[in-house]
């Protein structure tokens, strides 16, 4: 029931303009965003690297519906890019197609993310192309396709474990050469369309986990990668990939930034390689909205973080 409102008030433009004029939620949006600056992103990348995790950045922004908004941006990717590179930190960048024009024109989304991931191919420079609603599927992985045929080889996909469709997406682009990211899946979809009940997502979860884990994943060269902050689902997959014969650092973790920052360090320390997706921007409404949906008790947390201050 929770979670139906928060994904509701992440796509409501009146629940946005009302919220994000109020100074006191967006210092409470800072537990998950790390600021509205690249340099404050900039600055959150430096002191996670000091702790042994990489990161990734992701300007917030998503579903722009104007030629103008797509082509910055794209601009202000090919700038994090230029950071990136110049700045020597350890992170790549994670995008959303929305947010560069794939709800304006397919062609436009294309040519703005040809732009980008050229770009980060120049400096060697890693690009997450992150999955949104299920309408968005098949285009976000024809236009890999497209990327890959061009030779940008730079770019990977995230797949969604609730999707009944996941396993034969899987199927079809881990041979083809697919970097994957691992995740549940945080939009809200039908029924038919998807596992409605959690334990079937992370049951899923784990059962495409070992896919990646025994072969497909492995036999392209990449570190099958595994974006949850589920402690035991971790654990459950680092001891299968031991049983498989894999290294710790064979295994690569993504968790979000201000969630399970704990955890993030004990995996570091039994040898895993993680990752932090740093998501900071001026349009954080949406994204903090998912993570209240995730998890009802951040409600809790943004409560007493208002009465406390
Ligand atoms: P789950 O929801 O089962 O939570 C397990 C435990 O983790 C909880 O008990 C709690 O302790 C902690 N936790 C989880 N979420 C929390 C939160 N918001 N606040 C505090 N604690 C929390 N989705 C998508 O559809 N497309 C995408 O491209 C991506 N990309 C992506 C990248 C990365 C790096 C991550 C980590 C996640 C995504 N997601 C995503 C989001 C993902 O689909 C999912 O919604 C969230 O990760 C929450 O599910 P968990 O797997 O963490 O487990």
């Amino acid at each position: 029931m929770l979670r139906s409102i928060f994904l509701y008030l992440s796509k409501a433009r009146w629940a946005r303009r009302l919220i994000v004029s109020w100074n006191l939620s967006r210092s409470v949006a800072r537990r998950f965003v790390a600021g509205e600056t690249l340099d404050q992103a900039i600055q959150a990348v430096r002191t996670l690297n000091a702790a042994g995790l990489n990161a990734t950045l992701d300007h917030l922004g998503e579903s722009v519906t104007t030629e103008a908004e797509a082509v910055r941006s794209a601009d202000d990717y090919l700038a994090i890019i230029s950071r990136i590179c110049e700045s020597g930190i350890r992170s790549n960048a994670s995008l959303k197609l929305s947010q560069l024009g794939l709800n304006v024109s397919y062609e436009l989304c294309r040519g703005n993310v040809q732009r980008v991931v050229r770009q980060a191919a120049e400096c060697g420079l890693f690009i997450r192309i992150d999955m949104e609603d299920t309408s968005t599927v098949d285009r976000t992985i024809e236009l890999w396709r497209t990327l890959r045929k061009e030779g940008l080889v730079n770019v990977g996909l995230v797949f969604q474990s609730y999707l009944y469709r996941t396993e034969k997406d899987m199927g079809a682009v881990l041979p083809e050469g697919c970097r994957l990211r691992l995740c549940k899946g945080a939009y809200k979809e039908p029924a038919d369309l998807a596992y409605p009940k959690k334990a079937d997502v992370d049951a899923q979860f784990f059962t495409l986990a070992v896919s990646m884990l025994e072969g497909l994943g492995r036999r392209n060269g990449f570190r099958p990668v595994f974006g949850t902050h589920d402690a035991n689902l971790l654990t459950r997959i680092r001891a299968h990939a031991e049983r498989a014969g894999l290294a710790p650092r064979d295994v690569e973790v993504h968790m979000l930034y201000g969630i399970q920052r704990g955890e993030q360090d004990r995996l570091v320390t039994a040898g895993a390689v993680v990752r932090v997706l740093i998501a900071y921007g001026a349009y954080w409404f949406p994204w903090y909205m998912r993570r209240l949906a995730e998890r009802p008790a951040n409600v809790w947390f943004v409560v007493r973080s208002m009465f406390a201050g």
